[in-house]
């Protein structure tokens, strides 16, 4: 199977309740990590590529060809889409160029008429190429320069204006955070969920920060109309430490336990358990 949009998965899970997992990858073990995950579970995923991702793994064509050949190798059926996480004008365009099968422009910190503007753009050719779009308003917090800035929640007003441009997702802050949540963190905000899904018609919404928030607010953000939920701290962190754990139990001085290929195992198959375990609250398990 070739890679999809994520307009009939998205359009899927708005329609069974449930939501699709974007997971973010970040080296060649996640590759594969994730795409046996949704196999073995026949789940339909979503593959996250920041513009720090793409640097390090050989620009967005690279990826491409990496997850299209993994594809075929490990012989995937279930649906995956290719989606640039936070783009940069610049990144949206390289990623479309790139063979990309779905694009986040992040126009967030823009004023919101440049916002609106150039999320116009980007809707425009990647409608020429089949290529799904999300767009955001209202800038999700997180890590930044040591210190966590807190969630904003977005305008209702400015969802309901970047909604009628045709994409296909929305990411709209409700307090959620990239990265680990501050002990005095106060919680999704529903209220403005609501109103956010309300003022944005049908479109799936989009939970950004979707490491470290309690199993039953994302159940309830997924009922009122969230559709896509995105993970990337808490698989690092299971791969990181099942790595460690590799290490201290002295595995790497043992054996072939010195090549990268042995050092790097017991991360993939924790990132692989992370994302079946993140995929099940979704509710995406067997929805592929
Ligand atoms: P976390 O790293 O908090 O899981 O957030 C991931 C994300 O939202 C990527 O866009």
């Amino acid at each position: 199977m070739r890679l999809v949009n994520a307009k009939e998965m998205l359009r899927k899970a708005k329609e069974g309740h449930y939501a699709v997992g974007h997971f973010n990858l970040n080296n060649m073990e996640s590759v594969r990590a994730f795409l046996l995950a949704a196999q073995e579970t026949h789940s339909p995923i979503i593959l996250g590529v920041s513009g720090g991702t793409a640097k390090y793994m050989g620009g967005y064509r690279t990826i491409t060809d990496m997850v299209e050949d993994f594809m075929a190798y490990l012989d995937i059926t279930v649906p995956v889409a290719l989606h640039v996480d936070h783009g940069k004008y610049e990144e949206a365009l390289d990623a479309l160029n790139g063979g990309f099968s779905s694009v986040m422009f992040d126009g967030s910190k823009l004023p919101i008429g440049e916002n609106l503007e150039k999320t116009r753009h980007i809707v425009e050719l990647c409608r020429e190429k089949n290529v799904s779009v999300e767009a955001e308003v209202g800038c999700i917090g997180g890590q930044e320069d040591g210190h966590v800035a807190m969630g904003e929640c977005a305008d209702p007003a400015e969802c309901g204006q970047i909604a009628k441009l045709g994409i296909d997702m929305l990411a709209a802050g409700i307090g959620n955070i990239h990265g680990k949540y501050p002990a005095d963190w106060k919680g999704l905000n529903f209220e403005v969920l609501a109103a956010i899904q309300k003022a944005a018609g049908d479109i799936p919404l989009v939970l950004h920060g979707g490491s470290g928030i309690p199993d039953d607010m994302v159940r309830q953000a997924i009922s009122l109309g969230v559709c896509k939920v995105n993970v990337n701290t808490e698989c690092q962190i299971a791969f990181t430490e099942a790595t460690r754990k590799f290490i201290e139990d002295g595995k790497d001085l043992t054996g072939n336990g010195f090549t990268p290929r042995a050092l790097l195992a017991d991360g993939l198959v924790a990132t692989k358990e992370k994302c079946i375990e993140k995929m099940t609250l979704f509710g995406s398990l067997g929805k592929a």
